[in-house]
């Protein structure tokens, strides 16, 4: 299969990239400041206008989470130029308020990611939208942050914590796929922001409540995916680090 992969040098697009070249696939991986690792680099900006490679399918995990613009701009662009379109998101396009959230709740952000979020999954029309939780499992922005000695942790924070490695699998295994509409693929366990920064090796990791105005409980009900998918997603509470 000939993949593009957009933010091929970030957590996700690397590791989906290393297991698709790895597995015997075509790979193409965009990158902008930093050299994508695996797979056929490929220099674009998402938010100028571009031409993409062709492919059988693109899976888009280009972002900046503090730049709705780019998220908005770059998705719609990749949308219109992919024949076959994996997006992925997150479960902070829900209010915290309604959880276990599956595909078919409503989703209602209350940040600006959130709605630049859900506002890039409307212009995916006959792809996948693939929403995810936390990523973990390789040094990566969660386990630095358990790391530190200057951070709160939300106690009532509820996530569904995923290995990257495990989303990257899906990813593959529903690019693979001629599934379209909307999935959640995330780790079984809904966990707090504090247990996930103990579980991530945080020694005496100090709590504090979710600030108003943050989304509380976003986890996601991941059961289809589960039946769906041959890719087993682990939980948070299974994982030895
Ligand atoms: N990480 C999580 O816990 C989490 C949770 C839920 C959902 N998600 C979703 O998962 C996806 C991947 O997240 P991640 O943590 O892997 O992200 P990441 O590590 O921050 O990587 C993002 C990538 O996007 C690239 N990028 C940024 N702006 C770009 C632009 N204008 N044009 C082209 N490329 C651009 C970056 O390139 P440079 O580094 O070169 O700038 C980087 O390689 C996102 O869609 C996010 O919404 C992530």
């Amino acid at each position: 299969m000939r993949i593009l992969v957009t933010g091929g040098a970030g957590y996700l697009g690397s590791e989906v990239a290393r297991q698709a070249v790895k597995a015997g696939h075509d790979v193409t991986a965009t990158q902008l400041h930093t050299p994508a690792p695996f797979g056929r680099p490929f220099t674009v900006d998402l938010r100028r206008p571009f031409e993409l490679p062709d492919a059988d399918v693109v899976i888009h995990t280009a972002y900046v989470q503090a730049d709705a613009d780019m998220i908005v701009r770059s998705t719609r662009a990749v949308a219109a130029a992919a024949r076959r379109l994996v997006h992925v998101s997150t479960d902070l396009v829900f209010d915290g308020e309604h959880a276990p959230y599956d595909e078919d709740a409503m989703p209602r952000p209350v940040s600006e990611y959130g709605r630049a979020k859900l506002e890039a999954e409307s212009f995916v029309r006959d792809g996948l939208v693939v929403r995810t939780s936390l990523l973990y499992g390789q040094p990566g922005p969660q386990e630095a942050l358990a790391a530190r000695d200057d951070v709160v942790f939300h106690e009532d924070e509820i996530r569904c914590p995923t290995h990257v490695a495990d989303l990257a699998a899906a990813l593959l295994e529903l690019a693979a796929s001629d599934m379209t509409g909307i999935l959640h693929v995330a780790g079984p366990d809904a966990v707090s922001r504090l247990e996930l920064a103990r579980r991530l090796g945080a020694r005496d990791p100090r709590g504090a409540p979710t600030p108003p105005g943050r989304a509380r409980n976003v986890a996601l009900d991941s059961a289809r995916a589960a039946r769906l998918l041959a890719t087993r997603l682990r939980g948070i509470r299974e994982y030895q680090g």
